[in-house]
């Protein structure tokens, strides 16, 4: 059976981690990998978390299994967390999922059951694994613009066109904040905007939230979250905990159904529950006890927020170290976008060629779309790497 598959393409994000790793310079840069890192190049188990596995273990009477729905007490603080304390609970469903992609894998399962006809518009560029996870699973992906490269702003006037031409039960998927790859947001008016063309066509917003605590704080990140479960009849919100709980290879996340009324929701419930069923059958449990101890727990909920801060504040100040190193050492090219974005990423904005440059010349290691995780900037790196920048950019 098997003589007749080919090797599968690599993957490009892990053809440069090894390469990264074989490079024998000291001072080279990893600014491709997707995980956040210390100034000391680590990602943690955050304090907070150590603190209620730990717990966990002390308290755990049971390894049965749990249902395909999860654990009811992680799913209802999750949906406050999402939704906020006045969410419309009685027509929303959610589930606990296997990180964000589990999520989105189920999302498109459900999209296939309710509306096999309908297409997923997503932002160009989006996250590169939105395609093989909502593609891959059978949904037709239509894009829609996004990201202008000359200028580095959003294109949202022809968004909206966009979106204005797509057929009323046509799905929108949205970056609830900090936007992968590019780091840009919409603003609060163009979410206003983007909700009148949602509610104008009949379209259905399909929100994917993986940095909720990134960009501001907890609540003003989940804003388009909120602002659509307002004003539209039925959406689907994917949720992920890798980044913002440090729990990556535990596999939290949450996809939240919203119905147009109660009786509704509970069929969508029923329907997805028997989805997950033919999928994994049941999430995994671990990681989503954690994340349930610690959003229950008022002190591990306050130690949780400071964490959160602490990641999101580096994140910031390596972006405005880096914008203000460039702006310095080459005024002739304007890198203020990278003190723009939010979250870990956005697009340096220089050639394939460019990146080839610093990759042999300096050990500065970044995927061929020019994105660039900041997290991979250090107070010790970023004078290096900014000349790196500028020496490729100058061509010296
Ligand atoms: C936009 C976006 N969505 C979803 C995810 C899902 O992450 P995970 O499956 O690790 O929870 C990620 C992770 O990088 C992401 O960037």
């Amino acid at each position: 059976m098997f003589e007749s598959l080919q090797a599968a393409q690599a993957d490009a994000i892990l053809g440069l981690i090894a390469e990264y790793r074989n490079d024998p310079r000291d001072n080279k840069i990893d600014l491709g990998v997707g995980v956040y890192r210390t100034a000391q190049g680590d990602t943690p188990v955050l304090d907070v978390v150590k603190r209620a596995e730990q717990m966990l273990v002390d308290q755990q009477m049971s390894k049965s299994y749990i249902g395909t729905a999860g654990a009811a007490d992680f799913n209802s603080a999750m949906q406050a967390l999402v939704f906020g304390d006045a969410g419309p609970t009685d027509r929303l469903a959610t589930i606990q999922t296997p990180g964000g992609s589990g999520s989105l894998r189920v999302a498109a399962g459900m999209i296939l059951r309710a509306s096999p006809d309908a297409s997923v518009w997503v932002s160009e560029p989006t996250w590169a694994n939105h395609v093989p996870l909502l593609g891959g699973a059978g949904v037709t992906l239509k894009p829609y613009p996004y990201y202008d490269t000359e200028n580095h702003v959003i294109k949202i006037d022809e968004m909206l066109a966009a979106l204005r031409m797509a057929p009323a039960g046509d799905i929108v998927l949205l970056h609830a904040c900090c936007h992968n790859p590019s780091g840009l947001d919409l603003s609060v008016d163009d979410w206003q905007a983007v909700a009148d063309v949602v509610v104008e066509r009949e379209l259905v917003p399909f929100i994917d939230m993986a940095y909720q605590g990134f960009v501001e704080n907890l609540d003003s990140d989940a804003y388009a979250v909120r602002l659509m479960a307002e004003r539209v009849p039925e959406m689907m919100v994917a949720t992920s905990c890798s980044k913002n709980f440090g729990l990556y290879r535990d596999r939290v996340g949450t996809l939240s159904l919203l119905a147009a009324d109660t009786a509704a929701r509970d069929i969508v419930s029923s329907q997805v529950n028997n989805l997950v069923r033919s999928i994994y059958s049941v999430p995994p449990d671990h990681g989503a006890a954690v994340v349930s101890l610690i959003l229950h727990d008022e002190g591990l909920r306050g130690a949780w927020v400071t964490e959160l801060a602490q990641m999101r504040e580096r994140l910031i100040d390596m972006r405005v170290l880096l914008a203000e190193a460039l702006a310095e050492k080459a005024p002739e090219h304007n890198f203020s976008h990278l003190a723009r974005a939010t979250g870990m990423f956005c697009f340096l904005g220089v050639t394939v060629e460019q990146i080839a440059r610093l990759k042999k010349d300096f050990g500065v290691y970044m995927v061929n779309s020019s994105r660039i995780n900041v997290a991979g900037i250090t107070p010790d790196n970023v004078n290096y790497l900014a000349d790196s920048i500028v020496a490729t950019l100058r061509n010296e």
